[in-house]
């Protein structure tokens, strides 16, 4: 007779204890970045909100930033950093493509031998990364979970793309999942839609770099399919995230929404039915779109900036290549 496995069981929910965030040391204004794309100013605040977004030195990368992010969120959570047994980071900016950032990141934040891998889900990678962190514990497969969102795009745009260059910025955000008494974390309602994978990634390969067929790669979108598909197919998926959270527009405290254009998340507030009580993130005014940490960043700066936010409810939606989506509903530390 073979013998039984063993199963491991974990907690029956989790929550997220606390955030972290690091963003780029440099403020760049729009008229740093006119003049190759033909714009202006103006053009820029009026069709994306975007007055300065962060972006980091040359010599900082999308590992320090995440590492800077680690570290505050473990501080504030209160756990050891040796307790941390996993580690997700959401990017597609790892300066290599091996080995992952966040194998380096677990150790640099005291977390090594943690597990440790990477997502790449664009700009839904963080609310990604939340759903596999929340299910993980609760398999009994991790106790402490370290989730971030880090990106330096900033060297992976041409300054000469209308399309998106004035779009992007740099940093990093990190939330710690652990075990909870109460439900923290709703169900996700996450998929993807390849057949629209041109819509927005990047427009060369490194081999082809590498034989000089393509100058160096760099993100590029069709700005108008994106923005469509966001405003409608979105909305629905964050309805549903409210859906299967069982709550109502009226429950939610506050609405961070992936911040890849302030005309997007307006225009999210309105079809959902947003109450005026709820708060809405609108930190791509001076952060910029940073892909996979655009929701951690802005959920940081909701929290410092509102701390009654605290143990309200978050609906939270990312979006972006692939192309991927991810909501859900998560309570707030
Ligand atoms: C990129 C984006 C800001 C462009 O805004 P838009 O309102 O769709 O702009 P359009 O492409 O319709 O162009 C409107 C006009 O502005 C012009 N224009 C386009 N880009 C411009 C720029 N960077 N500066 C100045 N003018 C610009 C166009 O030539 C066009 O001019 P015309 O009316 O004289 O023909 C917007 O489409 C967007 O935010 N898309 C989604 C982004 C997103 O969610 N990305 C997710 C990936 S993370």
């Amino acid at each position: 007779m073979t013998a039984t496995l063993k199963q491991a069981t974990g907690p029956q929910f989790t929550r997220i204890l606390s955030f972290g965030a690091a963003r780029g040391e440099n403020a760049v204004p729009n008229d740093d970045l006119i003049g190759p794309i033909d714009s202006s100013d103006e053009w820029i605040r009026q069709r994306t909100g975007i007055i300065t977004r962060a972006r980091a030195a040359k010599d900082t990368d999308a590992i320090d930033l995440a590492a800077i992010a680690a570290a505050e969120a473990i501080e504030k959570s209160g756990v050891a950093a040796s307790d941390v047994d996993l580690v997700i980071v959401a990017t597609i900016s790892n300066p290599k493509q091996s080995p992952s950032v966040s194998a380096i990141v677990a150790d640099r934040v005291g977390a090594n031998p943690a597990a440790a891998y990477d997502v790449n889900a664009a700009c839904a990678g963080y609310a990604y990364a939340i759903a596999q962190a929340d299910a993980l514990i609760r398999a009994g497969a991790a106790r402490y979970a370290l989730v971030i969102g880090t990106e330096k795009l900033s060297d992976v745009v041409d300054p000469a793309d209308r399309s998106i260059s004035f779009l992007l910025g740099d940093g990093a955000g990190a939330a710690l999942i652990g075990p909870s008494e109460t439900p923290g974390i709703a169900p996700a309602v996450w998929g993807s839609d390849g057949s629209k994978a041109d819509a927005v990634g990047m427009n060369g390969t490194l081999t082809q770099f590498r034989d000089g067929e393509v100058p160096w790669p760099t993100l590029r979108q069709e700005g108008q399919t994106v923005f469509r598909w966001a405003v409608w197919e979105m909305a629905k998926v964050a309805r549903e995230a409210l859906d299967v959270a069982g709550v109502e527009p009226a429950d939610i405290a506050a609405f961070i929404p992936h911040q890849a254009n302030m005309r997007i998340i307006d225009e999210f507030a309105k079809q959902l039915k947003l109450p005026e009580t709820t708060v809405i993130a609108r930190d791509i005014e001076t952060t910029g779109n940073t892909s996979a940490a655009s929701i951690p960043l802005a959920s940081h700066r909701l929290m410092a900036e509102h701390p009654e936010l605290s143990g309200g409810l978050a609906l939270q939606i990312g979006f972006g290549a692939g192309l991927v989506f991810a909501a859900q509903v998560v309570v707030l530390p």
